[in-house]
């Protein structure tokens, strides 16, 4: 048996959520969910052929082996918010279909696909907001209950070029202006970081004149004078973490970041506070940083430093190394670092050096350095 054949024997079992949507709009899907209407977890004891991974019976979900292939399977539940902003709680596994449709973000992630038949399920006028590209939320509570949705707004509208309808628009100003920030920045991180990783100046435009970086800080923030999207593009195969030079702009103290994170983002603030006033300096302040303190300083300081860097002076490097030096009869010891300072310099003014140019210059600044050395003991 395969899953087609599952498909196909059973008709309570569902394709669900951004999945149908992703079939309307005729986009490819990044993730397929599958429900049962019932419980998931006996719905799969029961089959031979399918081999239990695991399963989750708090939440009803469960991870099977079926012809050597993985899926996740879930079950129809209802979930409620008593805490709001944080994790919903499942108050009921294996309730009717509706019900499980009912508790989602927007409409057009409420349609459900019976895999058998190919009905598509809609309880909320989610194919006609699909048509009309709409945006809609499905209760007035919604951004209290999981203000992430906002943001989750805010990507599908890039993504698909949809817009919030009117009284949408109207709940999410609402609680943009009343803001609870006892709120879980973890699920919020996750959303920041699959929208502007999308690397959109139409997202980051909406995010900041709507109000939505509230969200992330209680201080102001003017949008920058900058096609960050363009210069996100241009380097684009150097940077892992596209979101961040957005969000770094703003506010990062409530978001919990990792250790790659935190590097860029403690760069960049060192960065800005530099005087850099040539290309050694140059060097020097950026050589150790990643592309995304970088640019960040770019859009900050608009100098034209960091581009400078990328694409010049960072392709300069000696070519000598301290085999080199030890072939000139010279022990390892600190002074290899300060004759590669000196000999980085020179190749700076000059990025024509050759090597044999580069030796020299590392002798002649050896015995300067020994001399100074012997001088200052003469003096002693
Ligand atoms: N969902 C929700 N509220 C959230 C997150 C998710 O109601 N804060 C529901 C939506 O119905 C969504 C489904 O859970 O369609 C699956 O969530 P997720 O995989 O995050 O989103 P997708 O809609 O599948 O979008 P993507 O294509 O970005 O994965």
């Amino acid at each position: 048996m395969n899953i087609i054949d599952l498909y196909e024997k059973y008709d309570n079992l569902y394709y669900i959520g951004g999945v149908v949507r992703d079939i309307l709009i005729k986009m490819p899907s990044q993730d397929v969910d599958i429900t049962v209407e019932g419980n998931a977890i006996e719905f799969c004891k029961n089959i031979d052929e399918c081999e239990m991974v695991q399963s989750n019976p708090d939440f009803g979900t469960v991870r099977v082996k079926i012809n050597n292939q993985i899926y996740d399977i879930s079950s129809t539940r209802k979930e409620i918010y008593p805490k709001k902003g944080h994790l919903p709680r499942v108050v009921e596994i294996g309730c009717p279909l509706k019900d499980d449709v009912i508790r989602r973000d927007f409409t057009i992630n409420a349609l459900a696909k019976n895999t058998k038949t190919g009905e598509i399920i809609d309880y909320v006028g989610g194919r006609e907001d699909i048509s009309n590209k709409i945006l809609r939320v499905l209760h007035d509570n919604s951004f209290i209950d999981d203000p992430t949705r906002i943001i989750r707004g805010l990507k599908f509208a890039v993504r698909f070029g949809f817009s919030l309808d009117e009284h949408t628009k109207s709940l999410q100003n609402a609680y943009l202006s009343n803001i609870n920030y006892d709120m879980c920045y973890k699920r919020l991180k996750d959303e920041l970081i699959s929208t502007f990783n999308l690397n959109s100046n139409r997202a980051f435009e909406t995010f900041v004149n709507d109000k939505m970086y509230k969200l992330i800080t209680k201080k102001d923030f003017e949008l920058p004078d900058y096609d960050i999207q363009g210069l996100v593009r241009k380097y684009y195969k150097n940077l892992s973490n596209v979101w961040l030079i957005y969000i770094a702009l703003i506010d990062t103290e409530k978001l919990e970041l990792n250790k790659t994170e935190t590097k860029i983002v403690d760069d960049y603030k060192k960065l800005v506070e530099l005087d850099i006033k040539n290309d050694y300096e140059i060097v020097r302040a950026f050589e150790k940083c990643e592309v995304e303190s970088i640019l960040l300083y770019e859009i900050t300081k608009k100098d034209g430093k960091a581009i400078k860097y990328l694409d010049e002076l960072n392709e300069i490097k000696p070519e000598i190394d301290g085999n080199d030096l030890k072939k000139m009869g010279l022990p390892p010891s600190e002074k290899y670092a300060k004759i590669f300072d000196y000999i980085l310099q020179e190749k700076l003014k000059n990025p024509e050096l050759t090597k044999p140019e580069e030796l020299e210059l590392a002798e002649q600044y050896e015995k300067k350095l020994s001399k100074n050395n012997n001088d200052s003991k003469g003096d002693s």
